[in-house]
């Protein structure tokens, strides 16, 4: 598909009704959003996605693509409401309280979720669905107050979340389900239900990875944890600069010591865990290309890869290296508009107005080498989250 800027830019200010076609009876395009969380445009993650790397040959990238906060619960909320986060308030990953002011509860109880995205989507004539890690807080204990407005959501459920093997999800607020040895099985039956459709859908899909387990590097899938073993962060000019160069900075960063060995090191693992994590998401974007192409309808959707951000290693923080700046690429588009596009899109959407958890069972950590599932080999092997597993539930408000 070809990408015009006014359509990017407008692609989803979408208001009013619209029907499902055009006056050609032609369907809309669909679109569809792969988002990952906290990996960067700049610190090297990238240099490890073939996929990504195959598609950046001969695509377009938009080289100006910054986070306005750089923290994923804020980032996702603008993602939701078109709005920067002193307007949605929205400015922490943790609930209010101890100066905090971010969350799912606090997103839901001031009614953000009546006037979003899902809602303004559907006006269009769009079915909406979503996939992923929905905003922090979303959790064992209020899961079912699902997020409103989608025809179909699959949330990652809390604190079940850094486990990219044995992730623990809910569809639509049901009791949650841990897929054991995770595949993107059940999202690419997704996908094929809503490309078998009469409607054009927008699906956002939010993998977690290749975000971090606390301080603690993410747990990658299986098959992916022994790669990569030599691997370490790139040594940019800011990866450790020295006291005299630090002295020249202000505020804390004027007092960062030189890192030992150990300190390099302990970055290093950092990078390589993150590194492997983000191979489920390069497959993720084949498998979705691949599907959008065996459907024929690669040439009728407009498919975008981007990342949350949030994340530095070595003493980068605070410099370009790590400037909020995000991979944002259109996904498998030809494209006329020459390779690098320096448009700023951050906010792109527009509108007129802890601690690292456990899976449930500790055993089940790992999960099998094979890349893909049938899913009645997926559904045989799912565990459902116990009374005792998913503890007290939050009482649920009448609507
Ligand atoms: C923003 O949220 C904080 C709590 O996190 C609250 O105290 C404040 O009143 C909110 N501001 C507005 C304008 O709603």
């Amino acid at each position: 598909m070809h990408v015009s800027i006014p359509s990017l830019v407008t692609l989803l200010a979408l208001t009013g009704s619209a029907p499902a076609a055009n006056a050609a009876g032609e369907k809309k395009p669909n679109v569809l959003i792969i988002m990952s969380d906290d990996q960067d445009r700049l610190l090297g993650s990238m240099d490890y996605m073939p996929v990504v790397q195959k598609m950046m040959g001969d695509g377009v990238e938009f080289e100006n693509h910054y986070g306005t906060i750089s923290n994923c619960c804020p980032s996702r909320a603008t993602f939701l409401r078109g709005q920067a986060a002193h307007s949605t308030n929205i400015t922490h990953v943790r609930p209010p309280g101890c100066g905090h002011r971010g969350n799912y509860d606090k997103w839901r109880l001031a009614g953000e979720d009546k006037n979003y995205l899902p809602h303004w989507i559907k006006k269009a004539g769009y079915k909406a669905e979503y996939v992923g890690k929905f905003l922090n807080g979303y959790s064992q204990a209020n899961y079912h107050i699902p997020p409103k407005g989608w025809d179909h959501v699959d949330a990652l459920i809390e604190p079940y979340i850094n486990d990219y093997s044995n992730v623990v999800m809910s569809q639509n607020g049901e009791r949650p389900v841990q897929y054991r040895g995770f595949t993107a099985t059940m999202l690419i039956y997704r996908l094929q239900r809503l490309l078998d459709a009469e409607e054009p859908f927008f699906l956002a899909i939010m993998p977690y990875a290749p975000h971090v387990a606390g301080r603690q590097p993410p747990t990658p899938q299986a098959r992916h944890a022994d790669k990569f073993a030599d691997a370490t962060a790139p040594r940019f000019a800011n990866w450790n600069p020295s006291d005299e160069i630090q002295k020249t900075n202000s505020v804390f960063l004027k007092d960062l010591k030189l890192m030992d060995s150990e300190a390099e090191a302990s970055a290093d693992r950092l990078f390589r865990g993150r590194i492997r994590a983000i191979q489920g998401v390069d497959e993720i974007i084949e498998d979705v290309l691949a599907k959008l192409e065996e459907k024929g309808q690669l040439d009728n959707t407009y498919a975008f890869y981007e990342a949350f951000p949030k994340v530095h290693f070595g003493k980068c923080m605070q410099y370009q290296d790590e400037a909020n700046e995000q991979p944002f690429w259109p996904v498998g588009a030809e494209n006329d508009l020459g390779k690098a596009y320096r448009q700023p899109t951050d906010n792109w959407v527009s509108s007129d107005k802890g601690e690292p958890g456990v899976p449930p069972n500790a055993e089940l950590a790992g999960g099998p080498e094979q890349r893909h599932a049938t899913m009645e080999q997926l559904m045989a092997d799912i565990h459902v989250l116990t009374d005792e597993e998913t503890g007290p539930l939050v009482p649920a408000e009448k609507d």
